[in-house]
């Protein structure tokens, strides 16, 4: 049965929140973990919709897992892949499963992978992962909606990619492990989750350096040399900025645990500019509060270390009760801006002009009916109910089910007052036909 989540806003956040694991580090682990011909632990797992999503993907490839959501840990085995195709059903899922492509060629010479596609937010090519894999010395064709790639052995390469993409310096750092020789990648993505990503790949007995900056290094080992290893992922920056930005929409103050405040420099930044308290209390811990209502700021999206558009949304939603005009510029996503029109029924004043938006704040939003269309979006809307008057309601928990874990909770942690209930089926055919399917 589908649910909603219902809060009664204009309650003030207070208390303490902790961060879980970042999805989008553990998922690319996971897909790393393919390189190894034996165990590997990983832990600090968030419990989300994608994890779960992801170990499906791995097993489907006959790896053998096991998931202690309690304890926060998968261990994952994959000495016997028994599959080289991560079919469409896992892709049109959940996009991150396209990063088992760099991973199952590196292991197996071989990968059949459902070609993503667009998705809410954007058009998502893969043109540079294609180009990346194919300098290593792969073959890769479209066939029948798959990425089909192989080769007779992966030799290094320098690499330079037209912009510095997360998925695609993932899938050639994971391709390049066991090629024979180095490769080097130009204009790589810098994001915490790409140091993550090295970092877990060199506890396994890999050889990357540079990760974090503009060029990686990716000296080939040989199968032998990969080993076992007990790694535990990073924290979740988005969801601590998620978090920090509900705090201050809700004029509250309280402290983020389990982060790593460098992660969030730019997050950071925007928020003291707009009259925002931040203070790092330790190197896991900091204090957010805002005691006045916010100013209004410019905000332009950007690849890591600059603006993540994936604070984007959340941040409209603090922005759209700030004083004066707030100019967003989502450099990105051509359609990360789905939040808008569900925003302005709340009374927002937000006008979307190609990749701007002009928001200009009002003095309190209303709570109402909404409804998440992606995971980001969704954060966004939760954020305006919990500073709105009023009840909201938001429907669309999917996306995100699939980004935050324990939403509920940990919002309550805080002090909101929000909860989840199941959608009755008002719908009379819907009624009248489950009668029937019963007599039969
Ligand atoms: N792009 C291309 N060609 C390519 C690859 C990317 O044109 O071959 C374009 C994309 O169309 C997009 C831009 O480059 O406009 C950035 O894409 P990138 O490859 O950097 O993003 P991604 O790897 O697909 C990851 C995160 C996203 C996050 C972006 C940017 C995961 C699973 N997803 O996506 O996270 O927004 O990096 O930081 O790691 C989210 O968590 O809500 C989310 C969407």
């Amino acid at each position: 049965m589908n649910e909603k989540i219902i809060i009664e806003g204009g309650k003030k956040l207070r208390g303490e929140v902790t961060i879980g694991g970042a999805k989008n580090a553990v998922l690319k682990l996971m897909a790393a973990a393919l390189l190894l011909d034996d165990i590997c632990e990983i832990h600090n797992v968030p419990a989300l919709a994608d994890v779960k999503t992801m170990l499906e993907v791995i097993n489907k490839l006959g790896v053998k897992s096991e998931y202690n959501e309690n304890e926060k840990f998968i261990k994952i085995d994959a000495t016997n892949i028994t599959s080289c195709t991560a079919s469409y059903e896992y892709v049109s899922k959940m996009r991150a499963s396209f990063i088992t492509l760099g991973a199952l060629l590196g292991r197996c010479n071989e990968a059949k992978v459902a070609l993503p596609g667009g998705c809410a937010i954007g058009e998502r090519r893969i043109d540079f992962h294609i180009k990346g894999l194919e300098s290593l010395g792969a073959k890769v064709k479209i066939e029948g909606g798959y990425v089909v790639a192989t080769a007779t052995k992966l030799v290094g390469s320098e690499i330079t990619l037209d912009r510095p993409s997360v998925g695609a310096t993932e899938n050639i750092m994971l391709a390049a492990v066991l090629a024979e020789g180095s490769t080097i990648i130009n204009n790589a993505a810098q994001e915490p989750e790409i140091i993550d990503l090295a970092n877990f790949l060199n506890a396994i007995g890999a050889d990357v350096s540079g990760a974090g900056s503009s060029e990686i290094i990716i000296n080939g080992v040989s199968q032998k040399d990969l080993h076992p290893a007990v790694y535990t992922t990073i924290p979740d920056r988005i969801e601590a900025g998620t978090y920090m930005a509900a705090i201050v929409a809700s004029r509250g103050k309280a402290v983020i645990k389990n982060v790593f405040p460098n992660h969030l420099s730019a997050v950071i930044s925007k928020l003291t500019e707009l009259g925002a308290n931040v203070s790092i209390i330790d190197p896991f811990s900091l204090e957010v509060s805002c005691p006045a209502r916010p100013k209004a700021v410019n905000i332009v999206t950007q690849p890591y270390p600059g603006f993540p558009t994936d604070m984007q949304s959340p941040l409209m939603a603090v922005l759209s009760t700030a004083k004066g005009i707030s100019i967003i510029n989502e450099s990105i996503y051509e359609n990360r801006f789905r939040q808008i029109a569900e925003l302005r029924r709340m009374g927002a004043d937000v006008q979307q002009e190609g990749s701007h938006a002009i928001v200009k704040g009002v003095r309190s939003l209303t709570g109402v009916q909404l409804k998440a269309s992606d995971l980001r979006a969704g954060a966004s809307l939760v954020i305006a109910g919990l500073c709105a008057n009023g009840t909201s309601e938001i429907e669309g928990l999917i996306h995100l089910d699939r980004g935050y874990e324990n939403i509920i909770e940990k919002f309550t942690m805080l002090g909101a007052d929000i909860k989840r209930v199941k959608i009755k089926d008002t719908n009379i055919n819907n009624v009248k036909n489950n009668k029937r399917k019963q007599k039969v």
